[in-house]
């Protein structure tokens, strides 16, 4: 069992201009079970980012551990993907070439690459597309390549940076229940970040509000909307008294949170 555990995480950063020192995060502890999915809200700088890249491998935290299972992270791997906001593709490139590039990376031939691509490909919806130009598809369907890319490498924990921020609202709405689709279907642990309270509502099964200064988790939910949203639509579950009144709770306290920091400012 792959549980990812977070212990006593901080992050300091030195202002490059001034040399003052921010506390992106501090004393972040957690554990997600494998197959939890888990949405992370918060205002701006609050350290969403910074905690997804410690996860990532890319940054090393200034003290606290991060394990998946046994293994502490020392630095990025296999064993977690990333889903970046749009426009991290390589766009002149083919759809397959953009999915199989981490496989291609771990040597693995063409010939058996294609399969995979092939059938990651028809999980997110696109059958067809294989040798598709990246630049010639829509928004929507180059979020779908680069779940696609992500999930044919089999990580244990998909990591997402506001991955549908760039989208219209219907093409989010259906990016929103892949999502959810591909939860239940790969049984992944993810880690999904997003400015929207009903985005984040929607896809978490856990849900962190994040405060800032020090970044860090000022109250956690636990929600039954992700589940709900396996079997109905999602507009219909917006309807809900139960979902409205969470997400008044949620705007309130990120409200006064930004009015606090606006007032220190
Ligand atoms: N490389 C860096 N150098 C200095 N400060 C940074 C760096 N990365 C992030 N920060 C600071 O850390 C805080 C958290 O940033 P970030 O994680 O990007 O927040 P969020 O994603 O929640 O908007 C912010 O105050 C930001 O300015
Ligand atoms: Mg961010």
């Amino acid at each position: 069992m792959a549980d990812l555990k977070c212990t006593d995480l901080c992050m300091t950063f030195a202002n490059q201009q001034t040399g003052a020192k921010v506390e992106a995060l501090k004393d972040i502890n957690f554990t997600l079970k494998k197959g939890e999915l888990l949405s992370v809200l918060g205002p701006s700088g609050c350290g969403k980012t910074t905690l997804l890249n410690m996860v990532a491998g890319f940054i090393t935290p200034t003290s606290g551990q991060i394990a998946v299972g046994d293994r502490v992270i020392d630095g990025p791997g296999a064993d977690r993907g990333m889903v970046f906001q749009q426009g991290a593709l390589f766009e002149w490139l083919t759809v397959a070439k953009n999915v199989d590039f981490g496989l291609r990376m771990q040597g693995v031939s063409e010939a058996e690459s294609r399969d995979q691509v092939e059938k990651w490909l028809a999980t997110v919806g696109l059958q067809g597309f294989a040798d598709t130009p990246t630049y010639q598809l829509s928004g929507g369907m180059q979020q779908r390549v680069a779940l696609a890319r992500c999930l044919v490498n089999d990580p244990d924990v998909i990591l997402m940076d506001e991955p549908l921020g760039a989208l219209d609202a219907l093409t989010r709405e259906k990016m929103q229940s892949l999502v959810l689709e591909l939860w239940k279907k790969t049984g992944k642990t993810i880690i999904i970040i997003t400015h929207s309270v009903e985005e984040a509502l929607l896809l978490g099964e856990r849900l962190f509000v994040m405060a800032p200064r020090p970044g860090r988790i000022h109250k956690e939910y636990q929600l039954p909307f992700a589940e709900w949203g396996l079997k109905r639509s999602l507009r219909d579950i917006k309807l809900e008294p139960e979902f409205s009144t969470v997400r008044e709770e949620i705007l309130t306290m990120i409200w006064n949170m930004e009015e606090e920091i606006m007032g220190g400012a």
